[in-house]
């Protein structure tokens, strides 16, 4: 055969192996609003930029008649491109080639685009699109997941890895993605969980369906599993691009800087705080009003909404913000949110990105349910979290400070390189009221007037702590600002930053409260 024929030969064997499982599964597909395998990471990287391998990877089983079946690709596509010139690997699973199952050569192909990404130190992308172990390669499927959680864990912290679910997730293959960094879901197309319907109607005989046991919403507003909620798919791609844009390829670098932009002039950091320290407002607005052109993006949106997290970037570069929400159960720490402040704060130490943290926190919240969830273990995390982050940590105290909640925010004590405060800052052991109950109670039980002695020994307990002078004139405050001042010192702090270094005890890892 001639070059020419044979060429002709190989793009007909191309042809026929990119069709996946054929037009009729395609267009199942399609009526449930999915994109094809393919069609996804076209949308997802820059154009022509796909490179792609193991396209006539071919599947081993033989049992129950899997011979007489051709499954191409076996039910994943795996590659190289890039994202806005970043290079990533990639891989799809490919729900119409045998329901995107995982067997064994399916799993190899997977583990070979992940050792690529771990060697050439650029970020995994994977789409999850599938049925889980394929059941009729029995425990060869299992052994492909337990390859890829393995390298899942090896390249935590090395290099960012990314799950996007479209489609469903089921069973042990959901360990994957809770494995990597970021989880990006889509509305009436992702679902997750450990044991699907059928098997919840066969134990428990209980009948639910696939969206409210693991849509979603689900993971976006109540498990917490799921970073980032999108309506469409084209909408959740342009979030993995913005994503992006924010972090590095690896450990072994820094997110790409920007041109420094001053925020949007409609954020008035002057008024975004109110006067009392019990009216509510948006912690969002003051990470506006201080990061380069207003832009914010926030990660796990929906879920424990009483801390804020996300990008942003002050004079060009990358910034991981961590921000009490008044908005949200007055902004208090509890089992979720601690969960969701401590994870981001690790991923910003891991990957080189200084965390700026607003603090405006009436402490843990209290009670039987937090107790008995395990607030005390949850809410060590955050404190471990920042202890442990050696990239540089500044924080802004804007109005309350409360107790552990006041340590647990990146105070000095947990080596907080800057420690800044507005006028409007108090730092005390718990709230005034609560304060003035304990350690007045002799002398309020006592009086003719308990309320009128009451407000009394609170003005004079406000008086005495809720400001923040008290931990100035001891240095645990570096200096109190004008809020207008803010985004000038944190410009500042971050510029003297840099070149930060600093040392910890050597040891093979820490043991964090998980
Ligand atoms: C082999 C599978 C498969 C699987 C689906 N298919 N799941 N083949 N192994 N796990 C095949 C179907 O036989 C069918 O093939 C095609 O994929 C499309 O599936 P449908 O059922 O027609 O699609 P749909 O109606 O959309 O339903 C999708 C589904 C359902 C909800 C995912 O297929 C399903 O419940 N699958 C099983 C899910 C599951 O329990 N997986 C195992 C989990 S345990 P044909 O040839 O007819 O087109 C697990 C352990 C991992 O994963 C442990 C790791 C630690």
């Amino acid at each position: 055969m001639s070059l020419k024929s044979k060429t002709l030969d190989l793009l007909r064997r191309r042809e026929k192996a990119i069709q996946g499982g054929g037009e009729e599964a395609i267009e199942k597909q399609a009526a449930m609003g999915k994109m094809t395998a393919r069609e996804r990471i076209k949308a997802i990287l820059d154009k022509d930029s796909f490179h792609e391998y193991d396209l006539f990877v071919e599947h081993e089983a033989r049992d129950f008649d899997m011979e007489k079946k051709v499954l191409h690709g076996d039910g994943v596509i795996i590659g190289t491109g890039s994202i806005d010139g970043y290079p990533v690997c990639i891989f799809a699973q490919d729900f119409t080639v045998a329901g995107g199952s995982l067997g064994l050569m399916h799993a190899r192909k997977i583990t070979k685009i992940m050792d690529h990404a771990l060697k050439l130190r650029v970020p995994l992308i994977g789409i999850n699109d599938s049925g889980g172990a394929r059941i009729q390669e029995g425990v060869s499927s299992l052994a492909g997941y337990g390859e890829i959680f393995f390298r899942n864990t090896l390249a935590s912290g090395v290099i960012p890895q990314i799950s996007v679910i479209l489609g469903p997730c089921a069973g042990g293959a959901v360990y994957s993605p809770a494995l990597t960094d970021f989880v990006f879901v889509v509305d009436k197309i992702s679902k997750m969980f450990i044991t699907g319907p059928e098997v919840i109607k066969t134990v428990l005989g209980e009948e639910i369906s696939m969206e409210d046991l693991g849509g979603a919403r689900v993971h976006s507003e109540i498990t917490g599993n799921a970073h980032f909620y999108s309506e469409t798919e084209e909408e959740c791609f342009s979030q993995i691009y913005k994503l992006m844009t924010y972090i590095p390829w690896s450990n072994e670098r820094k997110a790409i800087p920007f041109k420094s932009k001053e925020p949007k002039s409609k954020y008035k950091i002057d008024a975004i705080v109110p006067g009392d320290p019990k009216q509510p407002y948006d912690v969002r607005d003051v990470i506006k009003a201080v990061s380069d052109d207003s832009d914010f993006l926030e990660i796990q949106e929906y879920w424990a909404a009483n801390i804020i997290i996300g990008f942003g970037r002050i004079a060009g570069e990358t910034i991981g913000f961590v921000a009490n929400q008044p908005l949200v159960l007055a902004g208090v720490l509890d089992v979720d949110s601690s969960d969701k402040a401590a994870r981001f704060i690790r991923f910003c130490d891991a990957f080189n990105i200084p965390i700026i943290t607003f603090v405006d926190v009436p402490g843990y919240l209290p009670g039987i349910d937090q107790e008995h969830a395990g607030v005390i273990r949850h809410g060590a995390k955050v404190l471990y979290a920042y202890s442990e982050a050696t990239v540089p940590k500044i924080t802004v105290i804007l109005r309350k400070a409360y107790g552990g909640g006041y340590i647990a925010m990146n105070s000095r004590h947990l080596r907080a390189d800057f420690v800044f405060a507005w006028p409007s800052a108090e730092i005390a052991v718990m709230g005034p009221e609560g304060a003035a109950n304990i350690i007045f109670k002799k002398e309020i039980q006592a009086s003719p007037d308990p309320d009128k002695i009451r407000k009394l020994k609170i003005k004079e307990y406000k008086e005495k702590f809720a400001n923040p002078y008290v931990a100035a004139a001891k240095g645990y405050i570096d200096t109190v600002i004008e809020p207008k001042e803010t985004r000038k010192l944190l410009v500042h702090a971050i510029e003297v930053s840099k070149n930060k270094r600093i040392d910890i005890p050597k040891k093979k890892h820490g043991i964090p409260p998980f």
